[in-house]
């Protein structure tokens, strides 16, 4: 099949929100230290009427619903998370509910887990179907979702909860490149979930860091030597060829320097780094190696600096979901892509070429990319892929804001009864957006029961 890539995508963000700011006073940190130096403005969160079931439910049944397909168009179906309700029972075997009526049962793909990384790799199976002898001519659908939480302290102002659905197939608008995919796996105690009765994970703030830049550094190198190959990019510096870089956000600043950390690697590869421009006052970090630049405060400073105006044109609309409503793990780098189709018009995105970087602690990692059909006769379809998240401006002005008290209360209420059975929720579902699943009833046997709003 030709031109394998993304058919439609639809995202799914919770109603209810925290300001950063207000954050940053109730927990007592300085002013401007989540805001600023993480560069987070809101963050969105479930109460107890959401888990991944809903979550997933809602993108999936959107999804269908707006790009006016069949359940029976479905022949592969996949589930990327790291929230993990049940032992055994996949969330993809949930979202059968939504098939029944279709009698549509005959659909491939189970879930992927590996931190924020599920979602990526339940994507490349999908391609892979596609491309296969397995495929029997049907879409693929792949759906990433999490709910981000952290326990108290400095790590829990980067949570966020979200959902993204991707229809996948032939003659797509938005196309995969063959060839180019890089990956960058390693054993790292980042950041995991060893507590089987916890929502939270165990993390190490400052190596999940460090784990990140490295593993980007790697992809990084890899993709660039295989886009050469594939005639993807014939330029010196990578960075000047692609269009857009859309990174998993862990945190908005982490971003900003991880695409200053690009040009620092094009200027690395560089034999002949131009120093009266784009690399002014930058010839004392020449020498500098990888891995003793990554706490180098002076070198990102430099280097941020530098890269600041290209950032902002190729980078920062990709920002705008993971500003809003924070880390949403698997689809965090998906929310990216749907903030970069978002912030352009229909004419702007044809024939641009973006590059995907996602991350998963533990740790998992790729970079991979992809471009906008500049077909004419494929217009509309591309029309068709922007009209689908063409609400999620309105959706994110239309969230409620509760205070920080409500939110911490919020959390300790999910803590309390993560894992209970029987369990009737008790949060209102008055704030959901329409179309909503939500959680009514947990029997005593743990199987869940929801209604669509
Ligand atoms: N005004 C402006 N900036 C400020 C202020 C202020 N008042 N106070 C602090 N800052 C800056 C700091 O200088 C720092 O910026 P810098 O890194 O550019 O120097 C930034 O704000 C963060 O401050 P730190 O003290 O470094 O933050 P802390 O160590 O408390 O926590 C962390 C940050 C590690 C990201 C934490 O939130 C965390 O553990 N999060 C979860 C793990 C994570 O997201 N890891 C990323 C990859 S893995 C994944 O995706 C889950």
């Amino acid at each position: 099949p030709k031109d394998v890539g993304i058919v439609a995508v639809e995202v799914y963000f919770p109603s209810q929100y925290v300001d950063q700011s207000e954050l940053e006073t109730f927990d007592g940190a300085s002013t401007g230290k989540y805001t600023i130096g993480l560069g987070q403005s809101k963050m969105g969160f479930c109460s107890d009427r959401e888990d991944i079931n809903s979550l997933c439910l809602t993108v999936v049944q959107s999804l269908i619903e707006k790009n006016n397909i069949s359940y029976n168009d479905i022949g592969r179906l996949e589930v990327g998370t790291e929230t993990i309700i049940d032992k055994s029972k996949s969330v993809k075997t949930v979202l059968m509910q939504l098939f029944e009526t279709s009698g549509n049962h005959d659909i491939e793909g189970i879930d992927t887990t590996n931190a924020c990384f599920g979602g990526t790799s339940a994507l490349f199976n999908a391609i892979n179907w596609i491309e296969s002898s397995s495929w029997d001519g049907r879409y693929a659908m792949v759906v990433a979702g999490d709910i981000a939480v952290y326990a108290t302290g400095n790590a829990r102002c980067t949570g966020g909860a979200g959902a993204v659905a991707m229809l996948l197939g032939p003659n797509a608008p938005l196309v995969f490149h063959r060839g180019v995919r890089s990956i960058y796996m390693q054993h790292a105690y980042d950041f995991y979930k060893p507590d089987l009765s916890s929502e939270y994970p165990v993390v190490d703030g400052k190596l999940s860091v460090q784990c990140y830049v490295n593993a980007l550094d790697k992809c990084y190198h890899m993709y660039k030597s295989k886009a050469k190959k594939m005639g993807i990019s014939d330029n010196k510096s990578l960075v000047d060829s692609i269009d857009s870089f859309i990174f998993h956000s862990p945190y908005c600043k982490l971003v900003q320097k991880s695409f200053a950390r690009l040009m620092l690697n094009d200027f690395w590869d560089d034999p002949d780094p131009d120093f009266a421009n784009r690399y002014r006052g930058l010839e004392k970090y020449r020498d500098v190696t990888p891995e003793n630049s990554i706490f180098n405060k002076d070198l990102e400073k430099d280097f941020m600096s530098s890269s600041k105006d290209l950032f902002e044109k190729k980078t920062k609309p990709s920002l705008l979901l993971a500003n809003q409503v924070g880390n949403m793990y698997t689809p965090s780098v998906y929310g990216g892509l749907v903030s970069y189709i978002l912030s352009h018009t229909t004419e702007e995105l044809q024939g641009k070429k973006i590059v995907l970087f996602s991350y998963g602690s533990g740790l998992a990692s790729a970079m991979f990319s992809l471009h906008f059909t500049k077909e004419d006769k494929m217009i509309s379809a591309l029309q068709q892929l922007k009209d689908n998240v063409s609400h999620v401006k309105s959706y994110l002005e239309k969230r409620t804001k509760c205070s920080p008290e409500t939110f911490s209360q919020m959390m300790k209420l999910r803590e309390e009864t993560h894992n209970s059975a029987p369990y009737t929720p008790i949060q209102s579902t008055d704030h959901l957006f329409p179309g909503t699943w939500y959680l009514t009833e947990i029997d005593s046997k743990h199987r869940r029961t929801y209604q669509r709003k």
